[in-house]
């Protein structure tokens, strides 16, 4: 009698376990964050202005998505206070944050106090949108955005680089398990 076939794929250095065909339980989002807090995400501040009035966060959901045309993408949770004034200006500005910026990064990670003082920290000078640009940040991605897709709690958005402006800076700001690290 021929032996019963089973789903396992084995091969000389790795057996995978695929269990059975039924949907997986949906994993528990603590330890979707837990493991994140393992990938070791450069730290930006995102910024817009609307009617002459500057907004901007911090986020380390920033990557590049194709270099024709140039373009990133950009997570924001629709609750972020900048949300709607980008999805009304439709541009916005990654600034790269370097080794001296941890400070500057937190200012931007929350608090009551009003947006304007998050400006305070930095020296700021547009490039071509009108979006706010940190003079030393590392690197500078100034950006119309093009498209917007919401997933769960946040929306992705697609940014179309206009200009960049780099620094002098020699180090950059990276974000991982829960802290700031210093590199190059
Ligand atoms: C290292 C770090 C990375 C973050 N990355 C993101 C991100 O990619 N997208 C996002 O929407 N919020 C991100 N946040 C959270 C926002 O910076 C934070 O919620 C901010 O306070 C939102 O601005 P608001 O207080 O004006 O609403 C991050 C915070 C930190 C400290």
């Amino acid at each position: 009698m021929a032996p019963a076939m089973t789903n396992r794929i084995t091969t000389n250095s790795f057996t995978p376990d695929i269990g059975d065909a039924s949907e997986p339980a949906a994993l528990d989002p603590r330890a979707f964050r837990g493991g994140m807090a393992k990938l070791a995400a450069a730290v930006n501040v995102i910024t817009t202005v609307h009617d002459g009035e500057p907004y901007g966060f911090t986020a380390s959901a920033v990557c590049s998505v194709t270099d024709t045309p140039p373009t990133l993408l950009v997570c924001v949770n629709r609750s972020n206070r900048t949300h709607p004034v980008i999805a009304a200006s439709r541009i916005l500005c990654v600034n790269t944050l370097s080794g001296p910026h941890a400070e500057l990064s937190m200012a931007f990670a929350g608090g009551s106090a009003p947006m304007v003082e998050r400006f305070g920290h930095g020296e700021w000078a547009s490039i071509v949108t009108g979006a706010p640009a940190l003079v030393d940040a590392a690197v500078a991605f100034d950006c119309r955005v093009s498209a917007f897709h919401e997933v769960g709690t946040h929306d992705v958005l697609f940014c179309e680089v206009v200009a960049i402006r780099e620094s002098a800076q020699t180090e950059s700001l990276v974000y991982f398990d829960r802290r700031f690290h210093r590199l190059g």
